[in-house]
């Protein structure tokens, strides 16, 4: 995701951590900041960027290697490469935030790829090696040139969003999670969520938006992709409610793993 959909999945997951969770997670970041996860949902992307980071970029994705359109499917021994993927990312820093003997320095990292990473695997391009994640596939948003992977990123959320910030746009879909609205079932986001099979747990996560290139990302309106057509209005109607529940599932796991982590409850 972009900036928007990280910092919405960050304050999504502020409304879901118990007291607890809250001040070990802003003590594990050295922070009071009212806005301590939102405020670092972005620091693995600048990283990345930096000669010294590069060597995290692999950890943003997990390139399935399935036949979209017509097959998807996540194999973590087949996917996850050598430099590793967002899995093994999830399941290492985990385990680093769990670990008692863990520095300072290795948690506060870990605390912020996990927020990131959380984010990443519920983007469904971010599952999928085809045309790089969608990366090479070439559209048009609002009339702009862009790809295929960053309308999902950016131009969706931000559309969706419809001008407010990530803080009031996670005050809305908190609100739908409560709500249970649009036919959302969130009883069932918690189900095979545990660290003590944190393999599982992230294989399942990226499996589920991996489907959705299958049954949405490449479908409903993609013969406008084909076309050279504009993305922002028939593609956008059909897609932005998977958008949506990715984001809001993302902001849900990741605040109930973190409570998981720090107390071994889900609810904190
Ligand atoms: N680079 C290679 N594969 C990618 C993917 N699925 N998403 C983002 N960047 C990538
Ligand atoms: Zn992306
Ligand atoms: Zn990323």
């Amino acid at each position: 995701w972009g900036t928007l959909g990280h910092e919405t999945v960050a304050w999504i997951a502020q409304s879901y951590v118990s007291e607890t969770t809250e001040s070990t997670v802003k003590s594990i970041l050295g922070s009071t900041r009212s806005d301590y996860m939102a405020n670092v949902s972005t620091w693995a992307d600048s990283y990345r960027y930096t000669s010294s980071g590069r060597w995290s970029a692999p950890l943003h994705y997990i390139d399935a290697n399935d036949s979209p359109p017509s097959s998807c499917s996540v194999d973590y021994s087949r996917d996850c490469g050598e430099a590793g993927c967002s899995v093994s990312a999830i399941v290492n820093y985990t385990s680093i935030l769990l670990d008692n003997t863990s520095g300072q320095a290795l948690k506060n990292d870990a605390m912020k790829f996990i927020i990131h990473f959380i984010g990443d695997i519920h983007q469904p391009l971010h599952d999928e090696a085809l045309d790089v994640g969608g990366n090479t596939i070439n559209v048009t948003y609002d009339g702009e040139a862009t790809n295929l992977h960053h309308i999902w990123d950016t131009e969706i959320v931000e559309q969706l969003a419809n001008g407010a910030g990530a803080q009031e746009f996670a005050k809305n879909l908190s609100s739908a999670i409560r709500a249970g609205d649009y036919g959302w079932d969130v009883d069932s986001w918690l189900n095979g969520v545990s660290l003590n099979d944190t393999l599982s747990t992230g294989t399942g996560w990226a499996s589920e938006a991996n489907a959705y290139v299958c049954s949405d990302v490449l479908h409903a309106g993609v013969d406008a992709v084909e076309e050279g057509g504009d993305l922002s209005g028939t593609y956008y109607q059909a897609h932005y409610d998977v958008a949506r529940v990715q984001i809001a599932r993302a902001g849900y796991r990741l605040g109930a793993w973190l409570n998981l982590i720090i107390t071994g409850r889900t609810d904190g």
